[in-house]
């Protein structure tokens, strides 16, 4: 646990049917810290990110934002109280442009307006007027982190950002994250690539078949990367 958290998940399990996908998942993501989940196939990753969003209902345990019991609100009303989340498939909206795609949840009085984003992208600036579904898999994946931004959310869950790039992509999607680090922001950052995890995050969560089973600081995971690949299936 964290001091000063701004979100806190307690014990929640989740189901799909009668498979129980989440056992006890526990951690906290503090204000402006940048949490790394990993985990190998199947561990967790992406429930856990659908849960806090709302997506999947957890049947027990809570999950907490600021001051308030978000774990039995709607997706769009977990939107609206400030989480915002770039899904491991990058679904563009492909009928509308890139710039349609960026602005769709964009609330006045957001500090992300599409001018920031393209400052933070600048790839996309000449391809504003294309379909969202004429980019490439990096140039999609920088739409769709814009269009996370856009609403101002105080946290952003990214489920692999990096997965389906290149490597000279990743480094630039990695780069643009490293610079939101120095925003009013927590990041969630769900990787199978830890050594990309490890270079963005202050704290890595470590998830096996739905349960946690380690939590430790980037800088000692950077020391100790045997400590988490173990769980990786990394030799
Ligand atoms: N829609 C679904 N219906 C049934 N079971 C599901 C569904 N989605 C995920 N699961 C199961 O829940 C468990 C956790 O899956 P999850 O997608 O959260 O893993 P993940 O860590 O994100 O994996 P990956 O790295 O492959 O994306 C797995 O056993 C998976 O088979
Ligand atoms: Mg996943």
């Amino acid at each position: 646990m964290v001091d000063n958290a701004l979100l806190e998940i307690d014990g929640i399990d989740a189901f799909y049917g009668r498979s129980q996908a989440l056992f006890g998942v526990t951690f906290s993501v503090g204000r402006n810290e940048v949490v790394a989940v990993v985990g190998r196939n199947g561990a967790g990753k992406t429930t856990t990110l659908r849960s806090i969003m709302g997506l999947t209902r957890v049947r027990t345990g809570t999950i907490s934002f600021g001051s308030s019991r978000i774990d039995r609100l709607k997706a769009h009303q977990i939107a609206r109280a400030g989480i915002s989340y770039v899904p491991e498939t990058r679904d563009p909206f492909s009928l509308l442009t890139v710039e349609e795609n960026i602005m769709l949840g964009y609330r006045s009085g957001s500090p992300y307006d599409l001018k920031r984003v393209v400052e933070w992208f600048p790839d996309l600036a000449g391809l504003m007027h294309r379909r969202g579904s004429e980019l490439s898999g990096g140039q999609q994946q920088m739409m769709v982190i814009g269009r996370g931004l856009t609403p101002g959310p105080r946290l952003l869950l990214l489920d692999e950002p990096s997965q389906g790039l290149a490597p000279v992509i990743v480094k630039k999607v990695g780069e643009t994250l490293s610079a939101l680090r120095k925003e009013d922001l927590s990041v969630i950052l769900v990787e199978q690539n830890l050594e990309f995890a490890l270079s963005l995050a202050d704290r890595v969560v470590v998830l096996e078949n739905g349960s946690v089973v380690d939590q430790l600081s980037a800088a000692e995971g950077r020391q100790s990367p045997e400590r988490i690949e173990r769980y990786l299936g990394i030799h």
